[in-house]
């Protein structure tokens, strides 16, 4: 006895200091399925000694993410293998099996830690890529601890939704391809796979078309925006612009790809395209008034930002998205549709005889043909559309897949049409939005804090389960009006993105914010020693 209260007493200290330096791990998305093992089943990760394993060539960028996240964070060296050997120690194997997952879900992977080896599993390389991505999250949140200690566990793990996106608008200010990259990267994280990028609008043309070179050297710089809020005070006369080569697209589409994401490229029309017309008046109702790329924002009705019906028109489109679509390697396409601004085809003769001629009902009946001849044209390269939900207005396209931000009536009423949706209500996926009240840094007068985003369903209760099929998932949108710089898109992104990928890929059942909040903490730490710049204040 007068050992054992001494010896109790150390062994109560281990446990209280093992699991103060091994807590539970914090797994944002949470995972479907995850048991915790022992301690002492830790895996270690030793400098220059500590194999990846890849049972195929598939799997190489998994294992390149795995090894250069372990370089640039914690400055170990691992190697990287081909040869099996199944009595190896100190080794991550990632293999791609039919035979052990039974699972026709390629996103899904069994994630094993133990400490003489680590096993991601899958039947394709997106569901290894995922373990990789669960893996970096069991790493300690900061950079040279000793030793490196992986926590055991088991996960088996799936997404509940087929599309999860984020977009970001690089019109209104550009970003270079290096933080596209590192946005990219922020997807990747986050096990998001759809990263809409919103190339074109009033306010700058921002991808090279080698037909049309006046879309860059005239479409995508403005000679100033508004300082301050919308509308403004004064006019900050600073030029800014800026678009990327067809050879950098092409680069930035490879990276995405290594990722398992795709690219899907934004054109919008017939509405917000200022900048287009600046470059090509003869594209619009009024060919003969001067024209800008515009430095306002909140263009919609005040400006003409429409392009005129006429074959010369539908000509100008089809050679833009001939280039577009054989550079994205995406299925799809987003043609825009939102704000036209229609206004100004009722002034305008040549619209207003065409949509006699066609026998269409009004500007709505219109704009419904203008997209149904785009989607006709994208249908025969092979590829979809997807449009902003005004492209319901006067009739949908047949094949059409609708993104529904003006609330979820839209997505509704697409799924009830048996049409794919993408639900981007903007009271919860708009994170230009502020993340807490008074923020002082400009950022478009409206409020969406975490909790919003967190608790937000895409499944709108409404639809019968054969109608909510349609549902195909959702999607974060950025809008860079009041967004100038990469540390801002920090500040709004995160940890709303956090949030925004628990949405779309854990299981409703155990979503549960106050347990998000405190699984944040360790993501926080992480994003510390990542450098990325979020928000601090996230909540009320
Ligand atoms: C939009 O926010 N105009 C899609």
């Amino acid at each position: 006895m007068k050992f054992f209260i001494p010896i109790l007493a150390v062994l109560l200290c281990l446990q209280l200091s093992s699991s103060a330096q091994y807590p539970n791990p914090s797994i944002i998305p949470q995972p479907q399925e995850m048991k915790v093992g022992k301690v002492t089943d830790n895996f270690t990760i030793v400098n220059n000694s500590t194999l990846v394993f890849i049972s195929d060539s598939s799997l190489r960028p998994s294992a390149e993410f795995f090894i250069n996240f372990i370089k640039k964070y914690y400055y170990l060296d691992l190697k990287l293998t081909t040869i099996a050997d199944a009595n190896r120690r100190n080794v991550i194997n990632l293999f791609r099996e039919n035979a052990a997952i039974e699972s026709t879900n390629p996103e899904k992977y069994h994630l094993d830690v133990l400490s003489k080896s680590i096993s991601i599993r899958s039947n394709s390389a997106t569901g290894v890529f995922y373990g990789i991505q669960t893996l970096i999250q069991l790493l300690p949140p900061s950079a040279k601890p000793v030793p490196l200690q992986i926590r055991a566990v088991n996960i088996i793990d799936y997404p509940r939704f087929a599309y999860r996106g984020m977009h970001l608008d690089v019109s209104r200010h550009f970003f270079d391809v290096s933080f596209v990259k590192k946005y990219i990267d922020y997807l990747a994280m986050h096990k998001l796979n759809y990263f809409h990028w919103h190339l074109t609008d009033d306010h700058g043309w921002r991808i090279e078309i080698k037909k049309h070179p006046r879309l860059t050297t005239v479409g995508a710089w403005r000679d100033g925006s508004i300082i301050g809020l919308y509308p403004g005070k004064g006019n900050d006369g600073i030029s800014h612009g800026g678009y990327y080569t067809q050879a950098e697209v092409k680069e930035v589409i490879k990276y995405a790809a290594e990722r398992y994401i795709t690219i899907i490229p934004e054109i919008e029309m017939p509405g917000h395209s200022m900048a287009v017309l600046a470059a090509y008046p003869e594209l619009s109702t009024t060919p003969k008034l001067p024209k800008k790329v515009a430095e306002t924002w909140g263009i919609f009705n005040k400006f003409n930002n429409v392009l005129l019906p006429s074959e010369q028109t539908f000509s100008f489109l089809e050679e833009v998205l001939t280039e577009v679509m054989a550079l994205f390697p995406s299925p799809y396409v987003h043609i825009g549709g939102d704000e036209c601004s229609k206004i100004w085809w009722k002034q305008s003769a040549f619209s207003q005889q065409l949509i006699k001629e066609k026998g269409l009902k009004d500007e709505n009946g219109l704009q419904s043909y203008f997209i149904h001849r785009i989607e006709k044209f994208v249908n025969s390269k092979g590829k979809t559309i997807i449009g902003w939900d005004e492209i319901l207005d006067g009739g949908l396209a047949p094949n059409a897949i609708v993104m529904s931000w003006r609330g979820e009536k839209g997505g509704i009423a697409a799924a009830k049409q048996k049409h794919k949706v993408i639900m981007t209500p903007e009271n919860f996926m708009y994170f230009n939005h502020s993340q807490f009240l008074k923020d002082d840094s400009l950022t478009a007068a409206r409020y969406l804090p975490l909790a919003d985003v967190y608790n937000y369903d895409p499944v709108p209760p409404i639809l019968t389960p054969a109608e909510a099929k349609y549902i195909w998932g959702a999607q974060g949108n950025l809008w860079t009006e009041y967004i100038t710089n990469p540390a801002k898109v920090d500040y709004m992104l995160f940890p709303r993105l956090d949030a925004l990928s628990e949405v779309l890929w854990s299981p409703k059942s155990k979503r549960n914010f106050p347990n998000f909040k405190e699984r944040l903490q360790q993501q926080l730490k992480r994003y510390d020693m990542m450098q990325i710049k979020y928000s601090k204040r996230y909540s009320l």
